[in-house]
């Protein structure tokens, strides 16, 4: 059964100029079903970024997230949320596997180019938070 996820361009890749490429990287292979570009407000980014409230990089992951527009895109396809979060790559770039997105475009651990849902529960719920509910 087709799978849904949320695939989410952060600012310094909007910033690098790369959202084109980063598309094209997963449009061959998941069916995209929306796309919106949007900036965050503080209150949108700490609810998205909910889980990693507490830990020492949350207060710079949400001033990072809401320093300019990001880009979502909602994925459809078999077994989309792994398969989207292997195309990603690791959350550290120099870590990512090479020919990932985070290997080609990310800069720095918390400036990693891209977001992808971790469960399809987490899924259902950021889609909600980027796109509204439906
Ligand atoms: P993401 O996959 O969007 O999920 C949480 C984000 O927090 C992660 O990508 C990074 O942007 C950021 N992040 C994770 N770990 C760290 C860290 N140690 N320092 C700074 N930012 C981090």
């Amino acid at each position: 059964m087709p799978e849904r996820t949320l695939f989410m361009i952060k600012p310094d890749a909007v910033r690098k100029k790369v959202i084109g490429k980063i598309i094209t990287m997963v449009e061959c292979d998941f069916h995209i079903v929306d796309m919106k570009m949007k900036r965050f407000s503080r209150e949108e980014a700490e609810k998205f970024y909910e889980v990693h409230r507490g830990k020492d990089f949350f207060e710079e992951l949400v001033e990072f997230i809401t320093s300019g527009p990001t880009v979502g895109l909602l994925l459809e396809g078999e077994k989309a949320v792994e398969r989207v979060r292997e195309l990603v790559g690791s959350t550290d770039p120099k870590k990512a596997r090479p020919g990932t997105v985070r290997f080609l475009y990310g800069s720095s651990i918390r400036e990693n180019a891209v977001h992808a849902s971790d469960s399809p529960a987490s899924a259902q719920r950021e889609i909600s938070i980027f796109f509204g509910a439906p």
